[in-house]
């Protein structure tokens, strides 16, 4: 009966979509959805790692940046820790009823929660012998009798550095909370790393991630973690790249670094935006291992940013050929850190940082969107690939097993890509990391973009993607579902389309500079973006190999199966299904980008019996709707089941999918 109803609705037209589920092909690669950390809108301080204070270690080229002085309070610079020498005394203020001290105001604001436990920890001395300090969590606009939420008096009682612990508990919630410390009673006392975090991270550790943010990034079972940037790896000059040795060691000791998009765009600027490197590469390791994804670290090329410095002639924008060599050993070093056990250099200080197991890096990344000059084009010549081939050749000689990744810049066609693209085969890199942040037009209509690739060429790494609408920069539930249209392509091109990951992850709604993204969140509270839901339905029905699914097209007499990819004829439809081996479910993804209901066949050749699919659907009627603080849950995936019917050769499901709709159909062989 469904087969005849199947042969009737073709007749008229219908979406007929045959999946040959008796020939499992190419294999899905587990890297093949996952995530890319930057440390952009946020991201990092303020974002996934737990501190709460803002300029902890007073290190910010204006030292007293987010907090507020009161009484006697000096800076001084003879700190215990060389990489980050400031420090403040605060001196008594010569009488009972003055106070000296400060107040922080967090990112944007210090978010608590009632009941919870922070941990704060401050290095301190008392120059003449004795002091004592009261902590607050304080609440500076509250109509209650007291702004005080939580208290803790701490007794200094040495002249010699030493690190002292207090736990508070607020006796209410507040997104806009402060931390107030002054001295209490008479002499003077000294601050150096003043912290706040949750006792409650991700883990539990204490120089910890933000649970909720971190638990998001788990539930998106990621197969890869690209990091730390993005354009911060290269930097707005040399000195600001990132520099990976700076991240690692105890956190007291890792200098600050001016983040390259504090000052990026005009109209969304944010002068206290530096990275305290709190969450360096060991912390970024770990949690590639917490989370089940494969590290995959990008490095600094000796190029600064050549967005922000067109003219790399100019002293000081690109380190010279020659000079080189530190840039390569740092990254020869960062596999031996990562990799190297606890007798050598960099593996000792992995082991003492307490993860004597190596890390058991596969990929490395050397240089974020760099690309080659030609003639019309500033005519500065081959500068990323004349670098990228000193690093391959360095890495090569001594990791050949490690998997290099090169880059073919931040476009997906044109003169700096088709440059790039070719040059990369040259130098055989593993994988090139594709970027591409396009309008819908183009995510409509890029649906073969894989189809025709090199199949002896390096291995794709979509690296940064995302639909960024026409005049629509937001995440606006329309570009998620075109990102969905877009991801089939990755699928059924499984032979070498190794890896991808959207872009950006993260973002302060008070401090973004960068849209769409993932994950939002404020100080308190967190939502998924429509993005998020679509890479999470993909990453958590990934497979294990490829199966063909085609719609038929006439060609002359002859009827040919085509991919489903929005061609001619295909009424706005893009489709992939896999097998996946550990479940022996077979798994069919179809996205709707018409603006109609699309009745759908779903005809599994090869299988001939009934039952019942299990469906997620994400579906939504507002294409301009998002996600957000006070609705986190607008538009989100819904579970279902639907019927399948047997026929004598192929089961059959049929379906109505709605508008702009992305379902996945799970169907147990
Ligand atoms: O994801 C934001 C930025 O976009 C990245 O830093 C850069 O690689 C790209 O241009």
């Amino acid at each position: 009966m469904a087969v005849a109803c199947a042969a009737a609705l073709s007749a008229f037209g219908q979406n007929i979509l045959d999946v040959d589920v008796r020939k499992p092909g190419s294999p899905i690669q587990p890297t093949m959805y996952g995530i890319f950390f930057e440390d952009i809108n946020y991201a990092a301080d303020g974002g996934l790692y737990g501190e709460l204070v803002k300029n902890r270690s007073f290190e910010f080229p204006q030292n007293l940046m987010g907090w507020q002085a009161f009484g006697c309070v000096e800076v001084k610079d003879d700190g215990p820790f060389a990489r980050c020498p400031h420090y403040v005394e605060l001196t008594d203020p010569g009488h009972r009823d003055r106070r000296t001290g400060l107040v922080n105001e967090g990112y944007f604001g210090i978010g608590l929660t009632k009941g919870e436990q922070y941990r704060f920890t401050v290095w301190a001395k008392a120059p003449k012998s004795k002091a004592a300090i009261r902590v607050q969590l304080i609440d500076e606009s509250s109509m209650a009798e007291s702004q005080v939420l939580a208290e803790q008096r701490i007794e200094v009682g040495s002249t010699s550095w030493a690190k002292y612990t207090a736990t508070l508990s607020p006796s209410a919630t507040l997104k806009r909370g402060k931390l107030r410390i002054y001295l209490h009673g008479a002499n003077s006392v000294c601050l150096e790393h003043v912290s706040l975090f949750p006792v409650n991270t991700y883990k539990n550790r204490e120089n910890g991630m933000r649970r909720d943010l971190a638990q998001a990034l788990e539930d998106l079972h990621p197969g890869i973690f690209r990091f730390p940037g993005g354009c911060i790896v290269e930097g707005t000059d040399l000195e600001t790249r990132y520099q990976w040795k700076n991240s690692v060691g105890p956190v007291e000791n890792r200098p600050l670094n001016q983040n390259r998009w504090e000052h990026t765009f005009d109209h969304r600027y944010f002068p206290d935006y530096y990275q305290s490197y709190g969450l360096g590469f060991f912390e970024f390791f770990q949690l590639a291992e917490d989370i089940g994804a494969e590290p995959l670290p990008v490095i600094s090329c000796g190029l600064s940013c050549q967005f922000q410095n067109p003219n790399p002639t100019l002293p000081g924008v690109h380190v010279a050929l020659d000079d080189l060599e530190p840039y390569i050993q740092d990254a020869l070093d960062l596999v031996e850190f990562a990799n190297g056990d606890a007798t050598t250099t960099w593996g000792k200080v992995r082991a003492e940082m307490g993860h004597p197991e190596p890390f058991n890096l596969k990929f490395l990344a050397v240089g974020n969107e760099q690309w080659d000059y030609d003639e019309k084009h500033g005519g500065f010549g081959p500068v990323f690939t004349e670098r990228l081939k000193k690093f391959s050749d360095a890495i090569r000689a001594k990791y050949p097993a490690l998997k290099l990744i090169g880059t073919t810049g931040p476009n997906s066609e044109g003169w700096d890509f088709d440059l790039l693209q070719p040059r990369m085969k040259q130098l055989k890199v593993d994988l090139y990391d594709e970027h591409y942040y396009r309008n819908e037009e183009w995510f409509l209509t890029h649906g073969l973009r894989y189809d025709s690739y090199d199949r002896k060429g390096p291995k794709v790494f979509a690296g940064e993607y995302a639909c960024h609408g026409r005049g629509k920069k937001w995440n606006h539930y329309e570009a998620a579902i075109l990102e969905a249209a877009h991801m089939p392509g990755f699928e059924r091109n499984a032979d070498i389309v190794h890896m991808t990951t959207p872009a950006p992850l993260f973002a302060h709604v008070d401090g973004w500079q960068w849209r769409p993204d993932q994950i939002w969140y404020d100080q308190t509270q967190m939502f998924k973006t429509t993005s998020y839901y679509v890479q999470q339905m993909y990453a958590t029905n990934r497979g294990t190999n490829v199966l063909r699914l085609t719609m038929p097209r006439q060609q002359g007499k002859k009827t040919v199966g085509v991919p489903v990819a929005n061609q001619e004829g295909q009424n706005g439809l893009f489709a992939t299904a896999c097998y996946d081996a550990p479940s022996g479910d077979v798994i069919i993804k179809v996205v709707n980008t018409s603006k109609t209901v699309q009745p759908v066949i779903l005809n599994l050749n090869g299988m001939t019996v009934s039952g019942t699919a299990r469906t997620l659907t994400l579906s939504h009627q507002g294409l301009d709707d998002e996600n957000s603080i006070s609705q986190p849950e607008l538009i989100a995936p819904r579970p279902g089941t639907i019927g399948i019917e047997a026929g004598k050769k192929q089961s059959v499901i049929n379906d109505l999918i709605p508008a702009m709709t992305f379902t996945v159909y799970r169907v147990k062989m």
